[in-house]
This record gives C-alpha cells, sequence and structure tokens, in this order.
C-alpha cells in the first residue's frame, strides 16, 4: 500500500484485472482540448472525454459497464438476459448489442413503450432484433412482474435467464468500468502535463468510478455531476452500500466516498425525466456549432448545460481544467428533432 492509505495504480489494476472484464469496445477514448467551445465561453479551459466514441453500436458509457457486466454474465454460465427499461433507455442498446455479439438471447421489457416512434433507440432495439414486449405503463413495478413471469417462462423451459434489474452485480458493474476509465484519463493527462481537473458529467455510476478511483489513488479531481431525473436521488441510485459501497467491499478499497464529496447540481431536470429544457437545447446546439460534437438534450445536453451554467455564473475558476465527460446517449437526439429545431 502507497502512503496514506492510498493505492498505487498497478495495485488498482491488479484488484480490477481478477474480475472478468470482455476486452470488446474501442479504447482509449480521446480526450480532446475544445478551444471553440472554450473561447466561446471565456472560461477555464474545457477538455471532452469521447465516451460517446466506444465504439460499439453508437457507443456510449455502457460500454464500459458492459465490459464487466457481460463478463460476469458468461462466467456464471447465462444464456438469456431480461431486461427492464425506459423506453429511451441506452442501456437498453448497449446490453442487446452486447447481447447480439455474445449469442445471448436477449430479452427488452420496455417501460413506457407501447405505441411510440421507432426512433432512436427504440429503432436500434430493432434492428438488433430484441425480443422487445413494450409495456403500456411506466410503472416500474408492473413491468417487473411482467419481466419475472418471463424469467420464469424461460427457465421452465430449461433456460438460464439472467434477470438484470434483480442482479447486485449489475449496480456495480458501471463503477467498475470507471474505475478503469479513471487510470485511461490519468495516462492522458500526465502526456498533457495536467493532474488538476474538475470533471462535469451526469451524476452516476460512471462519475461514482471516476470519483471512487480518484480517491483511493489520490489523485487531486474535482466532481460535479448533474441530475436529470426526480425519480431518485443520487444517494438511491449510487451512493450507498449496494452500489458504491459494494465495490469497496469487492475490491478491498482503502477509502469510499459518499454523495457530499461531488458537488451535485438538481436545477437541470427540468419537469422530468426526458423533458427538453430551454438550457439542455442551447447546449446541444452551442456544442454543434462550436466543436462539430454531437450531445442530446435529455443526459449529456443536461450536463452541459450545467456546466455552462456554473461558468457564467462564475462559480468556477477560470484557471481550473473542465473535462466534460461525453456518456454517449446520441441516438436519443433523432426523438427530440421537433423541441430542438422550435
Ligand atoms: C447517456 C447517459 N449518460 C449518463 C448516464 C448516467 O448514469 P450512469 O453513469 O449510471 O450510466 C446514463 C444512464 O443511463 C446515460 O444513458
Amino acid at each position: 500500500m502507497s502512503p496514506n492509505n492510498l493505492l498505487t495504480i498497478s495495485q488498482l489494476k491488479k484488484r480490477l484485472n481478477k474480475l472478468p472484464r470482455l476486452n470488446i469496445g474501442h479504447l482509449p477514448t480521446p480526450l480532446d482540448y475544445c478551444k471553440n467551445l472554450t473561447k466561446t465561453l471565456n472560461g477555464p479551459k474545457i477538455f471532452i472525454k469521447r465516451d460517446d466514441c466506444t465504439g460499439i453500436t453508437f457507443g456510449g458509457n455502457k460500454v464500459r459497464h458492459n465490459q464487466f457486466l457481460m463478463g460476469k454474465v458468461l462466467e456464471q454460465g447465462f444464456d438469456s438476459y431480461i431486461n427492464v427499461m425506459d423506453w429511451r433507455s441506452n442501456n437498453a442498446r448497449l446490453a442487446a448489442a452486447f447481447c447480439n455479439l455474445l449469442n445471448i438471447d436477449y430479452h427488452l421489457v420496455l417501460r413506457g413503450g407501447e405505441n411510440k416512434p421507432i426512433q432512436g433507440n427504440l429503432l436500434i432495439y430493432n434492428l438488433l432484433k430484441a425480443n422487445i414486449y413494450p409495456q403500456k405503463s411506466s410503472e416500474a413495478e408492473k413491468a417487473f412482474e411482467f419481466a419475472r413471469n418471463l424469467q420464469a417462462k424461460l427457465t421452465s423451459k430449461g433456460k438460464k435467464p439472467f434477470l438484470a434489474q434483480d442482479q447486485a452485480y449489475s449496480k456495480i458493474a458501471g463503477i467498475l468500468g470507471y474505475l478503469y476509465a479513471a487510470i485511461e484519463i490519468h495516462e492522458q493527462l500526465e502526456r498533457i502535463g495536467c493532474s488538476e481537473v474538475h470533471f462535469f458529467s451526469v451524476v452516476g455510476r460512471s462519475l461514482a468510478g471516476l470519483a471512487l478511483a480518484a480517491k483511493n489513488l489520490g489523485f487531486p479531481w474535482k466532481f460535479t455531476g448533474i441530475e436529470i431525473t426526480k425519480e431518485f436521488t443520487p444517494k438511491e441510485y449510487v451512493f450507498n452500500k449496494d452500489s458504491v459501497g459494494s465495490v469497496v467491499s469487492l475490491l478491498n478499497l482503502p477509502q469510499t466516498i459518499n454523495e457530499n464529496e461531488i458537488t451535485v447540481l438538481d436545477a437541470f431536470v427540468g419537469k422530468e425525466y426526458g423533458d427538453v429544457t430551454e438550457d439542455s437545447k442551447n447546449a446541444v446546439h452551442l456544442l454543434a456549432q462550436t466543436e462539430s460534437i454531437i450531445i442530446e438534450p435529455n443526459y449529456t445536453g443536461k450536463a452541459l448545460a450545467g456546466l455552462i451554467h456554473q461558468i457564467k455564473s462564475k462559480k468556477i475558476n477560470s484557471n481550473e481544467r473542465i473535462i466534460f465527460l461525453h456518456t454517449g446517449g446520441t441516438p436519443s437526439l433523432f426523438l427530440y428533432n421537433k423541441e430542438l429545431i422550435s
């Protein structure tokens, strides 16, 4: 152990390498300087970590998550996968993609998926030949009931289905993926001679993984996470014993994190999950016009809106170095054509 109860990078790598992990995806992703965006906002230097470029089926953070999750699914001998997700879900898209690559049957129970336009992620689930069960209601409990019946049916036919929402590993794989990403980013920062950075992203497992790595490796990194839903709090989602706590025990990490160590901004959600706000719409336009990089208005648009707000209201020092984590989700853009151009 290195001083002050920290880990070295090789110690962390060694612990992660004991877990099953699939080498699927295009990594490392670029870390690019956003010269035009920085100039336009007249604030701190902004870099972008292009995790929209992870390579599989439009990429996104879920490629890193599924490297670990699907590694576990294969290790445990599951031959089918049941996923219960919102009808716009990026998770549902990447799970479908990994299942195709691994020859695992994929069953997708889509909350609120009845009579929705075959566009965005829903179009891609169809192209990937997912077995889709669109639900009228978006209520989680009803969809889980449907999924558990489906699980029983498949089991009675001799299959071994992995019902993602009932599996503890689903809550930690994303964090594991971003422990690895932190090492990748650290190497990229070393190359450009920069160590103190401030990350902006949607608050979730990915950002929590980066923060957990930074704490254990002693990196001088700061974090701001933007909320995109009112359905659950960051504590209910990730900063709890089943998620961060479980990773800490699994890897026997010397340090943990809680949500107070991340600045959480909750003013950018709009009315509810999926709402396109004026700020997120403007953020999508601004990044396209300055850097020719496409984000969508539900996740990454809201995260960038949070960053723009913090810069304009002088909450960020101009000598800070910002990394905007692009977590992907770009196919959803096409659902919001009317709102984005109105
Ligand atoms: C594009 C995108 N960004 C960020 C998130 C945030 O959550 P997490 O880091 O837990 O995946 C999600 C969740 O589905 C997402 O789809």
